[in-house]
């Protein structure tokens, strides 16, 4: 047996080596060791010294995107220090095409070669990929996430022009949002104290979860500048700022240093900038909402060159450009581009020749090491929520893992995708040997932990997750009856009369269930408008949380496949049994839109709690009752209880503080249902 048979086993914890995924894996020592090997290659990189550096080695790079600088500066930098380069510039005419997966790629490629280097279009793919190679991997670009290499030559680029980086102002322009340069330069700049000014494109501002990593990692604040201040800061240019509309998302972080604060803003009116880093719209990347641009996307041209304050003011972009920069700033001394791309050769050949000599050195420490993780214990537990990271997109290549931050934004418990970065609240906590949940709140830290540390602890977006997944809540005191059989059945009858006043065609009316008791709900309402109008209405089901992921089907489709269900230009009915936050409901609006648009979509429940954390309105309500969030209220219907009659009930749920931990081990705190 190999090695990685045990599926639950990354090749990577098996293998000694280096990868450069993120900025982070390299420390600033290392960074400056590699500027100052750099110079000693020169631009061209032709120092003579080092022409056999890596005679011996073989260097694979993998591009699952086109690149013109990084795939070229990077086999030149090989070539040029002795060694030899086998290259899939296009893996459409790899077998990728063939549905080969990353994982197998990665671990087949990487006995062909002592380094690769990997760009791709999906979000942690070169982390992902990097788990299965047994060589050093190198992240040449992974989606939206980020371009550490890139970060090398600007940071380069940055001091040898203004001959350091400590204290400088650099004001960073564009697609901040899909940008991967820009998240990675943020984090290092930050780590080398520079001033950073964002000046985000409308719709493209940079993502809170960089936001609250230069939060949590670098201690940089926020303080938003006020519209004047950059108008003094860029007036009469053509275009740093966004004409006429308010800018959305202005901010300039500062270290949280009162003096310095304090020293910001004075600069008001004279506001030194020591460079722009101007980046491109990644049309390839947003959607198309995000990417119309009505004219006022950060340029650089003509004025802005003739501005006085901007005499010393370097122009950067890590290209390729489009039009951000008008070409009569190529040939001014301040548009240093060009400069910045040749420095991918003797940056990348001082990345190579210290990633195999370091291949034994353990990698630096960073905030986020000392972080517990958490591995999902359910196969559908908890998913990222960025839905091009590679954990989605080729969940047969990872294992969802994800840093655990206790006191996250609102004292919350947050989760952070351990591949693309991005980070989600949890709201429903379980434990796994019990089957028991409850929601989170900030008493349970310490029984978190626990449950982390022993393998037990589960996830879940919502009370409706948890209880398809064979979850009962934690809970105390008797369940009260809050609706029998009959007064459901009255429920229910109501809300058909409702519908009835509101449907004009019954022909293309579509009741949609959420998936268990709201299908039950459905079909319950489908019969009695069969049975007063004489007309069969059509139901379909919404899984939300189950093994398929989303999706939406027919329901008399016995089929394993959901068997398509139509909804353009259709009246539809939602239906479930309760409203708790709304999140299921949310989720399941997203379900219905991405298959095609309705004309419109009425929301029926059975029970309104009237806490909705989401803007979402039932139209149809059986029964209104405000419940507190510590009260649990259950829909039982005959058709999935077998041997019970229909009911509601509530009860309150406790939550499963230290004291309780063994009695939920021993499965004491059993339902009373
Ligand atoms: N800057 C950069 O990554 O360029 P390429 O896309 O051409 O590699």
């Amino acid at each position: 047996m190999g090695p990685c048979a045990d599926p639950t086993i990354r090749r990577n914890d098996l293998v000694k080596k280096r990868d450069l995924i993120t900025i982070a894996d390299l420390s600033d020592q290392e960074i400056e060791q590699i500027f100052s090997l750099a110079d000693t290659f020169g631009i061209r990189g032709n120092a003579a010294s080092q022409r056999k550096a890596c005679s011996e080695k073989i260097m694979a790079t993998l591009f699952y995107e086109p690149s013109t600088r990084t795939r070229l500066s990077f086999e030149s930098s090989m070539q040029r220090l002795g060694g030899s380069v086998i290259s899939c510039p296009d893996m459409q005419s790899s077998s990728t095409a063939k549905g080969e997966s990353i994982a197998d790629t990665a671990r087949v490629v990487s006995s062909y070669a002592d380094i690769l280097v990997i760009r791709h279009h999906w979000d942690g793919a070169v982390r992902a990929m990097a788990e299965h190679a047994d060589v050093p991997v190198i992240n040449a670009g992974d989606g939206s996430h980020e371009h550490p290499t890139q970060t090398l030559c600007d940071l380069y680029t940055l001091q040898k022009e203004k001959g350091k980086l400590k204290g400088l102002t650099v004001a960073i322009c564009g697609d901040l949002k899909h940008g991967r340069t820009n998240h990675s330069l943020v984090y290092a700049l930050a780590r080398f104290g520079v001033h950073v000014i964002i000046l985000a494109a409308r719709n493209l501002e940079l993502p809170q979860y960089v936001i609250e990593r230069l939060h949590a990692d670098f201690h940089y604040s926020i303080a938003p500048m006020a519209m004047d201040d950059i108008r003094a800061a860029v007036q009469s240019t053509d275009a740093i700022y966004l004409t006429p509309s308010q800018p959305h998302q202005l901010a300039l972080f500062t270290q949280a240093d009162p003096e310095i604060q304090t020293r910001l803003q004075k600069l008001v009116s004279g506001l030194k900038f020591d460079a722009f880093y101007v980046t491109r719209q990644q049309k390839e990347r947003g959607k198309q909402e995000d990417t119309r641009d009505n004219g006022d996307y950060p340029r650089i041209g003509e004025n802005f060159l003739k501005e006085r304050r901007f005499k010393d003011t370097v122009i950067m972009h890590p290209l390729p450009r489009v039009d951000e920069i008008s070409r009569v700033v190529d040939m001014d001394r301040r548009g240093i581009y060009f400069k910045q791309a040749a420095y991918g050769v003797p940056i990348r050949m001082a990345l190579l020749k210290l990633m195999f000599d370091r291949l034994e050195t353990a990698k630096p420490k960073t905030m986020q090491q000392g972080l517990p993780r958490y591995e999902s214990t359910e196969p559908i537990g908890s998913q990222c929520s960025n839905s091009n990271c590679v954990t989605r997109t080729e969940s047969s290549s990872t294992r969802p893992t994800f840093e655990v931050l206790f006191n996250g934004p609102g004292s919350g418990l947050i989760l952070r995708c351990l591949y693309c970065d991005h980070q989600f609240k949890v709201h429903f906590i379980g434990h796994a040997t019990s089957c028991r949940y409850c929601s989170y709140d900030t008493t349970l830290e310490e029984t978190v932990r626990k449950w982390l540390a022993d393998r037990e602890l589960a996830v879940f977006e919502s009370i409706k997750q948890a209880e398809e997944l064979g979850y009962e809540p934690y809970k105390s005191g008797p369940q009260r009856n809050i609706m029998d059989e009959s007064e459901i059945g009255k429920a229910i009858d109501q809300m058909v009369d409702q519908v009835l006043k509101d449907t004009e065609n019954f022909d293309r009316l579509l009741f949609i269930g959420i998936r268990t008791k709201g299908v039950f709900i459905a079909n319950r309402m489908a019969a009695q408008i069969q049975r007063r109008q004489g007309r069969a209405v059509e139901v379909a089901e919404i899984e939300i949380y189950g093994p398929r992921g989303d999706t939406l089907r027919r329901l008399s489709s016995s089929s394993l496949e959901p068997s398509p269900v139509n909804v353009k230009d259709r009246p539809v009915i939602l239906v479930d049994d309760v409203i708790n936050t709304g999140r299921t409901v949310k989720s399941a609006l997203s379900v219905i839109f991405k298959s095609g648009r309705p004309q419109s979509v009425r929301l029926a429940v059975l029970i309104d709690r009237g806490h909705r954390e989401v803007p979402v309105k039932p139209n149809y309500v059986g029964k209104h009752l405000p419940s507190s969030e510590r009260e649990r209220v259950r829909v039982k219907l005959r058709e999935v209880e077998k041997g019970e009659r229909d009911k509601v009930v509530i009860y309150s749920l406790i939550s499963p503080g230290f004291s309780h931990q063994r009695s939920a081990h021993n499965s004491h705190l059993r339902a009373e249902d």
